[in-house]
């Protein structure tokens, strides 16, 4: 794996002569074509976690929106990922908004993007999902949900609901999508009453069918009041994880002057989601799960995460500045970590800053 590591150093100043789509799509392509011939090895005990009833072989995953459309779980697998979520997936394809519509900022090690959710819908998004669990998959998939943009808001909640009925059966949890910058009007759908809308309109329509656990994604830039009457709520609904972060709308505050428009991720947004992360950790009192993620890019990045209160961690960003060996070195390095502490396991390290 540390050869994997220099030899992206080599490839990376070609890749990063392409616009950032077009490097993206190119590495999509490669993963989905020789996917199925990756094989992670085995995962260390201390890795093995579980949530929901389910084992994780180990606890980093893909963040949502580099696999939009679920075309090379397999890939991610053979990277080995613990889980990917996938998404998001919205009920209908649609464009998304007019290129351009991402960017890199190298020196902060940070992008930019305002996607909209471009993707191929539902349907495409099932065909490549039913033949990726056909080859029998270790790896945990989350499916990340949105609305169309062009869905009425009377009508968002059907819109997840449908997406819950077509596609639960083939995750192992659900993330609610409320709190994308890029969809004019997603992140009101944050405030409690709403959310209880979204929630209500899923598990009308998966009565009678096996409940899936349904998390929900949240800003970084929530404010306190917001914050803690969200993790009411969740509570309250009896949600089932909270996925802690999106990208920021801030740009001077994380330390980072750009005047493209869109949602931040990467290193300047690391210590916001974890401050994040340990605020939801104390409101939810550890009695609802929360997955980490926004700046992880190293395994002492993801080790403050899980001691800020996140049970599993997840990275976008921080792959494309280090490519795909960073899986490999973040679970070498966190083992270690977890080792060096006195940490039998990841769930004994969860929240162990915040407490
Ligand atoms: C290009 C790009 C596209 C993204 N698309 C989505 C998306 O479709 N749905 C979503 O919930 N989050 C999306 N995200 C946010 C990531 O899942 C993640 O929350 C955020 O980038 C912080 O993690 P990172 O710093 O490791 O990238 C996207 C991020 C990037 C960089």
């Amino acid at each position: 794996m540390a050869r994997t590591r220099s030899l992206y150093r080599l490839i990376r100043p070609l890749l990063f002569r392409l616009n950032p789509e077009a490097s993206h799509r190119l590495t999509i392509a490669l993963l989905s074509a020789a996917g199925r011939f990756f094989a992670a090895a085995d995962d260390p005990p201390e890795l093995h976690t579980n949530l929901w009833g389910l084992d994780f072989c180990n606890p980093v995953g893909l963040a949502a929106g580099a696999d939009k459309d679920a075309r090379a779980v397999l890939g991610w697998a053979g990277m080995g990922f613990g889980f990917a979520e996938l998404g998001t997936i919205t009920p209908r394809p649609q464009r998304g908004n007019p290129r351009p519509r991402m960017w890199r900022l190298e020196r902060e090690r940070a992008l930019i993007n305002r996607l909209g959710f471009p993707g191929a819908g539902m349907y495409a998004a099932k065909v490549c999902l039913e033949r990726a669990r056909a080859s029998g998959l270790r790896m945990r998939i989350g499916l990340n949900f949105g609305p169309n943009k062009n869905t009425a808001p009377d009508q968002v909640a059907e819109d997840y609901a449908a997406l819950a009925v077509h596609l639960g059966p083939l995750a192992e949890f659900i993330v609610l999508n409320v709190s994308s910058p890029n969809t004019p009007g997603l992140r009101e759908w944050q405030a409690p009453e709403r959310i209880g809308a979204i929630v209500d309109a899923i598990r009308a329509a998966l009565t009678g069918t096996v409940q899936i656990p349904l998390l929900i994604k949240i800003s970084p830039d929530l404010q306190h009041p917001m914050l803690a009457q969200l993790c009411a709520a969740a509570m309250d609904l009896r949600i089932d994880g909270i996925v802690a972060t999106n990208t920021t709308l801030e740009r001077e505050r994380v330390g980072v002057s750009s005047s493209y428009q869109g949602g931040l991720s990467g290193e300047p947004l690391k210590l916001k989601s974890r401050a994040i992360i340990a605020e939801a950790f104390k409101q939810l009192d550890g009695r609802i799960p929360i997955i980490g993620v926004g700046g992880i890019s190293s395994a002492e990045d993801a080790y403050e995460h899980i001691r800020a209160g996140a049970s599993l961690v997840e990275l976008y960003t921080g792959m494309i500045y280090e490519g795909v060996g960073v899986v490999g070195a973040i679970k070498r390095g966190l083992t270690r970590l977890l080792v060096r502490d006195g940490f039998r396991s990841v769930s004994e390290a969860v929240g162990t800053a915040t407490r």
